[in-house]
């Protein structure tokens, strides 16, 4: 008999749908003991995200109320049909009260759908706001926070949980609203219909709140865990799909299928634990409402037999009401079940719209005045990744207007940690790095990084055409300007050579261009930005002599009118230099010219002598 409270309550929501938010955040979410306050700032937060569309939320709940009300309706109709229609055979009165009962369900339905429309509407705005806050909230986070996530987690988080999220606020908060006003309206009709049975309805209450109350504490729990797992997966997914080429050149597709079959296994087994509890406590919870209807069967048959005090028709249309009373209890249970997927999931999100930036504007930052000379000076700046490992010990040294300094030192000396601190990738622990006598910690973040080109060891293209890339380098630029500066960098002959010239794909990080080719697209975009200071951070791999002076060309280009850092490989770009930093375990161990360095005869001359000379006197090897 429950079972026809569905088709009875028309479209609007039958107990297949997820069910009511607030509802289980006031009535159920409230007991889950582990961790109150967190999980109740997160329920209000979530809400916060129905805010700017408190219209549609109104209409639509104005709808849910409206149909629920209608809703009772069709019980009571049924019943008179029986008592005294179809009983009575009267004829007349029966095709009318069927034409009422059918508007009832047509208009509840049509509703309902309209309800759908808006609700669905709400949904994908609400993921889209969602997904504003977190990528920019991604945008603004620090190197140091890339340093320790993992792009596929963060990548889940965004996809996954956003989708979790979302279904909770948009239907729980509705099939909560629904359940309760439904629960309400029919409680206060049981009681008018028959009292008595109305207090045999509500024996099972008790019960369904403890069991609600269990499976909320013991979801939670697993929940977490799922939306982690899950997190894993991503992460080992984008990493392998990354490192597809590394799969492949070393044989590891089994052991890359092994592994994700572990982490899905984990996942599985998770996810089958939280559908073990569920398979538990939704039969448990059902029975417990069918003995409720065994019950008032029991009761109101006993009275309709023994003293005629109720009709058929009032006893089908009492449990009619019954069904339409214990399904709010089944929704709630079902919100309850996303909800505490939803839980789950918020604090992921939480945690990442929340982290706070390790690299910070100061309050009042300044920009750089104009026109900017360039000159950048470090003083005494020690700095750690990680708390207690210091890798600069206290770094000295001015570079002035347009001059070319090359960093040169062994690998692991903190040559690239030196120059990442002046974009403020990283901030320094101690001592001041300033920019035309303006410690960089003061200046606006935007005005600093505006005049800092940087070319990395390992330049990253986007995936999308030449021009886009090189266009990447100042938003807007013309075709022009990036022709100007792609030949400036030598590149303009091996584009115009690529099937589609600037229009050309160059595929995920831009894997369909060679390592040559990538430096020199990566150079004219820097020459496009045209900053007043300039970090190059040299590739080391070796290319063939002809590239080797392209690339040489591009970069004599870049680098001229400019205060430039130059990490060094190249002999040329030493010998270039107006000054050569020596760099060696986190300190700078000298400094000069190279003909300054090499009569030094310590650290620069050693290096010199191993790595270079032979480059200079080909003849004397
Ligand atoms: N993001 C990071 N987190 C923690 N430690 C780091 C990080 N980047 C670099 N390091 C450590 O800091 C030290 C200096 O590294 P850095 O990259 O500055 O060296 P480098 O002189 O540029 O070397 P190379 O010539 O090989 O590029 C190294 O010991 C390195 O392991
Ligand atoms: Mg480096």
């Amino acid at each position: 008999m429950r079972g026809a409270g569905g088709p009875l309550m028309g479209g609007h929501g039958g107990p297949g749908r997820g069910p009511g938010g607030p509802g289980g955040r006031g009535g159920f979410g409230r007991f889950a003991v582990d961790d109150i306050p967190e999980a109740k700032l997160n329920y209000r937060r979530l809400l916060n995200y129905l805010k700017p569309y408190v219209w549609q939320v109104t209409v639509s709940l104005c709808i849910s109320a409206f149909v629920t009300l209608i809703g009772l309706i069709p019980p009571k109709l049924i019943g008179i049909i029986l008592d005294r229609v179809i009983t009575k055979h009267q004829l007349q009165n029966f095709y009318s009260l069927i034409i009422y009962l059918a508007v009832i369900y047509v208009v509840s339905n049509v509703l309902g759908g309209l309800k759908g429309y808006i609700m669905g509407r709400l949904s994908q705005k609400i993921i889209y706001d969602m997904w504003q806050d977190l990528y920019r909230s991604l945008q603004r986070l620090s190197f140091s926070f890339y340093d320790n996530a993992q792009t596929g987690n963060l990548m889940s988080r965004i996809t996954n949980d956003v989708g979790a999220v979302e279904r909770v606020i948009v239907d729980g908060v509705d099939v909560a609203i629904m359940a309760v006003l439904t629960f309400v309206g029919i409680t206060f009709v049981l009681f008018f219909t028959n009292w008595k049975l109305a207090l045999i309805a509500i024996v099972p209450i008790p019960v369904l709140a403890v069991l609600i109350f269990a499976v909320t504490i013991i979801a939670h729990k697993i929940y977490q865990q799922v939306r982690k797992k899950m997190g894993e997966i991503s992460a080992l997914l984008q990493d392998s799909l990354s490192g597809i080429r590394e799969i492949k050149s070393f044989g590891r597709e089994e052991y890359e299928v092994g592994r994700l079959s572990e982490k899905s296994t984990d996942y599985l087994q998770t996810n089958l634990q939280a559908i073990k509890i569920w398979s538990i406590f939704s039969p448990a919870i059902v029975t417990t409402t069918s003995i409720g209807t065994v019950l008032v069967l029991l009761f109101g048959g006993k009275m309709a037999i023994t003293d005629g005090s109720m009709t058929a028709g009032q006893i089908v249309s009492f449990l009619f009401y019954l069904g339409l009373f214990y399904q709010p209890i089944h929704q709630l249970n079902q919100v309850n079940h996303m909800l505490q997927h939803a839980r789950a999931a918020s604090e992921r999100i939480f945690e990442v719209i929340d982290a706070v930036p390790e690299v910070q504007e100061a309050p009042g930052a300044l920009s750089l005045p104009r026109p900017i000379k360039g000159e950048v000076v470090f003083h005494k700046v020690r700095f750690e990744y990680k708390k207690g490992v210091e890798v600069l010990h206290g770094v000295d040294f001015e570079a002035r207007q347009s001059e070319i300094i090359a960093l040169v030192g062994p690998t692991g000396a903190g040559k690239t940690t030196i120059v990442s601190l002046i974009p403020r990738f990283y901030d320094s622990q101690e001592g001041m790095i300033s920019i035309d006598g303006i410690d960089v910690k003061k200046l606006k973040l935007k005005d600093l990084r505006e005049n800092i080109g940087i070319v990395m060891q390992e330049p990253f293209l986007f995936n999308g055409t030449v021009r886009e890339n090189i266009a990447y380098g100042k938003l807007g630029a013309t075709l022009d300007e990036i022709i100007e500066v792609a030949k400036l960098a030598n590149c303009h002959e091996f584009i115009m050579g690529l099937a589609d010239g600037y229009e050309h794909q160059i595929g995920e990080r831009g894997i369909r261009l060679s390592v040559g080719e990538k430096q020199r697209v990566a150079i004219a975009r820097a020459l496009l930005k045209n900053p007043p200071i300039l970090i190059l951070d040299e590739a080391t791999s070796s290319v063939d002599n002809r590239t080797e002076a392209l690339i040489q060309q591009a970069i004599d280009h870049l680098l001229r009118k400019r205060t430039s850092f130059v990490i060094a490989h190249r002999l040329s770009t030493v010998l270039n230099a107006n000054k050569i930093l020596v760099v060696q375990e986190g300190k700078i161990v000298e400094t000069g010219t190279h003909s300054e360095l090499l009569s030094l005869n310590g650290v620069y001359a050693d290096l010199y002598n191993t790595q270079w000379r032979h480059l200079e006197h080909p003849a004397a090897q």
